[in-house]
C-alpha cells in the first residue's frame, strides 16, 4: 500500500523538532481529521539553512513533512515556494489516493512558514506566497 520511501520517512522522519529562534513558523491543519503540521525555518540571505517540523497526524502526513523538509533544506525561498504536493508525492514514489491530501498539508506548511518570515520582515506575504489554505480534503 505504501512505498518503501514513505515507510522510511514515516519510521525514520528527518528534521523532526522545532527551532526556538526560527525566522518563520507555519502551522496548518485539517479541520476534518485534526492533523496539525508546524514548520520552522531558519533563513539566511534568502536561503533556508535549517528546517524542522512537528506533525500531529497520520503516517502519510509525517512522511510528507519529512520529505518536504529534505526538499527545501538549502533551497532559496523562491525555489521552496515552488514546492508542490506533486513534487513531494513524486519524491515519495506516490501515496494511496485516500492520502493525497496529506501531501497538500506539507506544501501548505512550507508556504505558511515562508509567509510568516516575510510578515516578520514587514513585507506583505500574500502577493509572494499566495493565500494559505489548510488542507480541506481529508475524508478520514
Ligand atoms: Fe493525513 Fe488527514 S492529513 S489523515
Amino acid at each position: 500500500m505504501y512505498s518503501k520511501k514513505v515507510m522510511d520517512h514515516f519510521t525514520n522522519p528527518r528534521n523532526v523538532g522545532c527551532i526556538v529562534d526560527a525566522d518563520g513558523v507555519g502551522e496548518v491543519g485539517n479541520a476534518k481529521c485534526g492533523d496539525i503540521m508546524q514548520m520552522f525555518l531558519k533563513i539566511e540571505d534568502s536561503i533556508i539553512v535549517d528546517v524542522k517540523f512537528k506533525t500531529f497526524g497520520c503516517g502519510a502526513a509525517i512522511a510528507t513533512s519529512s520529505m518536504a523538509t529534505e526538499l527545501i533544506k538549502g533551497c532559496s525561498l523562491e525555489n521552496a515556494l515552488a514546492l508542490t504536493n506533486n513534487v513531494v508525492l513524486e519524491a515519495l514514489d506516490g501515496l494511496p489516493p485516500a492520502k493525497i491530501h496529506c501531501s497538500v498539508l506539507a506544501a501548505q506548511a512550507v508556504k505558511a512558514a515562508i509567509g510568516d518570515y516575510y510578515k516578520k520582515q514587514g513585507i506583505n506575504p500574500e502577493p509572494i506566497v499566495g493565500r494559505i489554505v489548510s488542507c480541506q480534503g481529508c475524508e478520514d
